[in-house]
């Protein structure tokens, strides 16, 4: 086993060879761009892991890790679009860079140049890498478009929102995993546990994301601070805001949640505060925490040493306490 910045730079090398300037420059620019824009390269990093857990090269896994940092690429892209949003790692999104249409298309290429690295496995591999990507990939879809739909609706339960982030970033973290299990033909036993531990962490992850969304820092946070606000996402901060809330001030917040105000600084610093003032922001403090540790219990299950689970746990412990 390695390092984390091991695997990090492993898969940014190839990464690096990988990308091509071809044209139209039109299609390949934005997708360059994207690409080497930078980001935690968590996904990748989780595959190659993986694969090493379970005694095989990591270098094997290279392909699959690639397929799936291309495919979440991809989904920002689109993502951007659907939710408005200028900055992505600091820097213009592609769709603000070059526009809406060129977002599309990089973003299709993006999908088919994901599917397209599976064909450096054998058949036997190639079909169970698709077969997990195609399932992952449409609940990715459903998790958007609940994601999307949740915006314009006022009755948004937990539940909902918790299975809208496992379908929209959860099971793309356990699937990175998963896949490198496959290439390393581990036990089907220790396939689904690597995954349900991705799934688990991915849950902590995208309510971190959204936490990050209110309270991050504008200067390293790398997105709009408050972009979920502006955009009225039923996030998990929102849900237990109201739920904590009395009538009047259930009232207030519906009512702020229904707006798209063109000046939104006053928005955000009210709601921010409702957040802090209501407890939501200990609450998700918290369940971000017991999404991390119900991660952890899954990884006993594993058949491998204490210390490759000890590595997978100092990575969980490094996302929850991120700040990017
Ligand atoms: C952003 O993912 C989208 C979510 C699912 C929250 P990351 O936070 O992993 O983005 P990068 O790749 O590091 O920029
Ligand atoms: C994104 O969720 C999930 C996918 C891209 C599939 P968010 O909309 O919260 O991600 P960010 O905050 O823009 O990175
Ligand atoms: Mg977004
Ligand atoms: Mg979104
Ligand atoms: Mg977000």
């Amino acid at each position: 086993m390695q390092n984390i910045p091991f695997y990090q730079q492993a898969f940014v090398d190839y990464l690096d060879g990988y990308i091509q300037d071809k044209e139209p420059q039109s299609l390949y620019q934005p997708i360059n761009y994207i690409l080497q824009l930078g980001g935690k390269r968590l996904r990748p990093v989780l595959t190659l892991m993986a694969a090493d857990i379970f005694d095989c090269d990591h270098k094997k896994a290279l392909n699959a890790a690639l397929s799936i940092e291309v495919f979440h690429n991809f989904s920002l892209v689109h993502d951007d679009i659907m939710d408005d949003a200028p900055l992505r790692r600091g820097q213009e999104t592609v769709h603000e860079k070059w526009d809406i249409n060129t977002g599309i298309l990089s973003g299709d290429a993006m999908l088919i140049m994901a599917y397209q690295l599976f064909e450096n496995y054998d058949a036997t591999t190639f079909q169970a890498l698709a077969q997990l990507f195609s399932k992952t990939a449409l609940q990715v879809c459903e998790g958007q478009q609940y994601d999307v739909d949740f915006e314009s609706r006022d009755d948004v339960s937990i539940s909902e929102y918790l299975k809208m982030i496992e379908y929209k970033t959860a099971v793309l973290v356990g699937a990175a995993m998963e896949m490198g299990a496959i290439v390393a033909k581990a036990s089907q036993d220790d396939i689904l546990n690597i995954y349900e531990f991705g799934k688990n962490l991915g849950i902590a992850f995208q309510l971190q994301d959204d936490y990050l969304d209110a309270f991050g820092d504008p200067e390293t946070f790398g997105k709009q601070v408050g972009g979920d606000i502006i955009e009225n996402k039923k996030t998990y901060l929102y849900l237990k805001a109201l739920e904590f809330s009395n009538a009047e001030e259930k009232q207030q917040l519906l009512h702020l949640y229904s707006l798209k105000p063109s000046d939104q600084t006053g928005k955000i610093e009210t709601i921010k505060e409702v957040f802090d003032a209501s407890g939501a922001s200990l609450a998700t403090r918290k369940v971000i925490e017991e999404y991390t540790l119900k991660a952890f219990d899954i990884l006993e299950g594993l058949h491998v040493s204490e210390e490759k689970k000890l590595l997978l746990k100092t990575f969980g412990q490094q996302l929850m306490n991120r700040n990017v």
